[in-house]
């Protein structure tokens, strides 16, 4: 039994393999959070928090004269609003007869066998291991509103899912005004978040901050999970390091406007709040409704490797859906940076040979496809092939390149619209634009207003058209502008508050219909490269454009940012021109395979343009990367170097997780004269194992546990290195 409730102390314990997480209904009914850490067997940890006057922290009624008992300082399970927990708040609402307060007190709980699932959200699913589920019913009873606070247990994963449903159980109308997924609470300890912050063209940053006392918000409100702040935080101890030191990971599996907030308060506690973004959110909750917020996926581990690997073994097995979860990813070639918008048939029938002779399995036909579409000012909206560039159309195109005995795959950015197109001028009221206002343009073009059923089955109609029309195996959904003018022709006034939110329901029915009914195609998410990498779109995309950033050295540093909460296989990453197209930069073939054989592998470069030379090594690569996949896809990773230590070199490790192989892999960033080699010690091996390293000698797993490995002198620029370390 993963989930307990032990009556006479009314404790609700949560355990995985390693984790427990301990609830306790006190003596007013309040949901009080007692523990989350190593699993503390069912020690009733309330002993911890002692109750005493903390001074002008108020006392709720019933406790008036006891001055030791306020909300103010409480460790809560979900907060209560406007009576006096003046931290940070998990919701807020307003009532119709104007109050705006709440407080939720326990009513009932159930436990479930199976893990529950969010009705239209995509959340963690039970697949081999088995899952558990608690639902605490809390209510208050003047504002009549009601919350189910969902728990998902995942015993192997060391995983514990949480997403609330908040309902009306009154006879009024209730607008809810901040609706968040969870609050947790770490009442004891001195912390430091880490969190992934960036840009386009450089996301998922890695800061590690101490926290100070106030709030850190980390939000989208740009329509999408975001280039900016990925909704992914870790809080751990001052001394945690990759190997030890207690961690905690909360990840939103939200791909829309996000918001975490993270408060030190007075009494040197900490709260998290995650979910939705309150920010001009309203959602009108009629009598009998309810409102289900997204998941957040939780996991405590001692080590940050050890969280990443949980998070990755979760987003591998019990995130991601379909074929391709497990398989093999064909090694594609986009057209994008070969050619951008200037293309024929001829040319791409070339770049497609040239693919075929050096062993890639995948062809895909970026942007600029389609009518009207010379570059990105127009064009977006119709989908119809503009039969200049392609004369023969898609069928023509797709015919040649299958002949070659590649798949074929096509770019679409289906949320979008143009004002210069049929679709804008048939449906104007389908974009976002507010009312008498000249809306904010970015690449010259609009969002489609997706909370329009009629929007969704459009977009539903032209997709599956173009799946059932042509044979194609592979889509780039794009997503290529930031939601701005948020405003829905379809709605009515008083629900404009809710568009964000339906905007993302609607889509990922969008994509569920989609890959249910296509389950053979391959879905890449993208969004001005990694600007919606989040676990939400990975349900349905395994894999996601990492970022248009194709530099392999500025890769370095996204996708060590990336690989904290996300597994290698879902990070979409290419082999490109030298110099970079983004950053000028000059690297060797091999230090761009290498960066880019760290995910799902392909290349973007004019191949026609390769030297013979550069042809052998490639079709090496391709050979090299269908061979190491399953360990750098299945395996466990492992991050050898912290760029803040800044010696100049980024190393990484994929280890099977038999421990029979281990790829170890580093790029040298900035290589100097008579300097110190680099050092790693290796993690993840079997220590009694003997192993051959890079074919050079032969050692104990322990002992390049413990004395490492020393790399040769690598000189040049950016040189990289990869070795095979083998269990003889
Ligand atoms: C975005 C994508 C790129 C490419 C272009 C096409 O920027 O991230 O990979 O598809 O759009 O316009």
């Amino acid at each position: 039994m993963s989930i307990r409730y032990i009556k006479e102390t009314k404790q609700l314990i949560l355990e995985t393999k390693n984790t427990g997480y301990h609830m306790k209904i006190d003596q007013l009914g309040y949901l009080q959070h007692m523990y989350y850490g190593p699993k503390p067997g069912q020690d009733d940890m309330s002993y911890a928090f002692r109750y005493y006057d903390r001074g002008f922290s108020g006392n709720p009624y019933d406790k008036r004269y006891d001055r030791t008992y306020s909300l103010d300082s409480m460790p809560q399970e979900y907060t209560s609003f406007g009576v006096g927990d003046f931290r940070i708040n998990s919701i807020a609402a307003s009532c119709s007869d104007g109050s705006r307060c709440a407080e939720f007190r326990y009513v009932s709980h159930e436990i479930k066998e199976g893990k529950y699932s969010i009705p239209g959200l995509p959340s963690v699913y039970e697949n081999c291991g088995k899952a558990q589920t608690l639902i605490v019913t809390l209510k208050d009873t003047a504002a009549n509103i009601g919350i189910r606070l969902y728990y998902g247990v995942f015993e192997d994963l060391d995983v514990i899912t949480r997403s609330a449903e908040i309902f009306n159980a009154g006879e009024e109308m209730v607008w809810l005004r901040k609706a968040s997924s969870m609050c947790l609470e770490l009442p004891y300890g001195s912390w430091d978040m880490m969190h992934f912050h960036g840009r386009h063209c450089m996301e998922r940053q890695a800061e590690r901050v101490k926290l100070f006392h106030g709030v850190h918000t980390l939000v989208s409100g740009r329509g999408m999970s975001s280039h900016q702040h990925n909704p992914f935080i870790i809080i751990c101890d001052h001394d945690t390091t990759e190997d030890s030191g207690p961690c905690y990971g909360m990840m939103l599996m939200y791909s829309g406007n996000h918001k975490t907030e993270v408060e030190l308060d007075q009494f040197e506690s900490v709260r998290v709040v995650m979910g939705l973004n309150d920010d001009r959110f309203r959602w009108e909750l009629a009598p009998g409704t309810s409102l289900n917020t997204p998941e957040v996926i939780l996991s405590y581990a001692e080590g940050l490797t050890q969280l990443s690997h949980n998070y990755h073994r979760c987003i591998r097995n019990n995130v991601v859906k379909g074929k391709f979860k497990y398989s093999h990813r064909p090694v594609l070639v986009n057209n994008w940076e070969a050619t951008y918008f200037d293309f024929n048939e001829e040319k791409l029938l070339q770049i497609a040979e040239k693919a075929a002779d050096l062993g890639m399995e995948l062809f895909v036909l970026d942007d600029g496809w389609f009518t009207n579409r010379e570059d990105d000012n127009a064009g977006l909206g119709d989908w119809v092939v503009d039969t200049n560039k392609l004369p023969g159309g898609l069928e023509s195109l797709i015919s040649k390149v299958k002949a070659m005995g590649l798949r074929f795959g096509l770019w679409i950015e289906p949320e979008m619209i143009s004002e210069d197109s049929d679709l804008y001028r048939a449906h104007p009221d389908w974009a976002l634009t507010a009312p008498g206002r000249a809306p904010m343009m970015a690449r010259n073009q609009l969002v489609l207003d997706l909370s329009n059923p009629d929007v969704h089955e459009y977009l539903y109609k032209t997709i599956s058209g173009l799946l059932r029309d042509y044979d194609i195996d592979y889509i780039k959904w794009d997503f290529n502008r930031p939601i701005s003018d948020v405003y829905s022709h379809a709605t009515p006034s008083a629900l404009q508050g809710e568009v964000p939110h339906r905007y993302y329901l609607s889509l990922y029915k969008l994509y569920d219909r989609l890959t249910s009914e296509f389950p053979d195609v391959l879905f890449e998410g993208c969004a001005g490269g990694g600007g919606r990498f989040d676990a939400g779109m990975l349900q349905y995309s395994p894999q996601i454009w990492t970022s248009d950033n194709t530099d392999p050295v500025s890769r370095l540093a996204i996708q060590y940012g990336t690989s904290f909460g996300y597994p290698c296989s879902a990070m979409g990453a290419h082999v490109s021109a030298s110099p970079n197209h983004q950053t000028g930069r000059k690297t060797p073939l091999s230090t761009r395979g290498i960066t880019a054989m760290a995910g799902s592998f392909g290349y973007e470069l004019d191949l026609t343009k390769l030297t013979e030379e550069e042809c052998a090594e490639i079709k090496e690569q391709i050979k090299r990367y269908k061979d190491v996949e399953p360990v750098v896809h299945s395996g466990l990773h492992y991050r050898l170097s912290d760029p803040s230590e800044n010696k100049g070199y980024y190393c990484w490790e994929h280890v099977s997780e038999d421990k029979s192989r281990c790829l170890l892999s580093i790029v040298v960033t900035d290589p100097q004269a008579n300097y110190t080699l680099a050092h790693v010690r290796l993690k993840g091996l079997d220590p009694n194992a003997v192993y051959s390293v890079g074919g050079e000698f032969e050692c104990r797993g322990s002992t390049l546990m413990r004395n490492g490995y020393t790399f040769p002198q690598l000189t040049g620029d950016y040189p990289a290195r990869q070795l095979d370390i083998i269990r003889i």
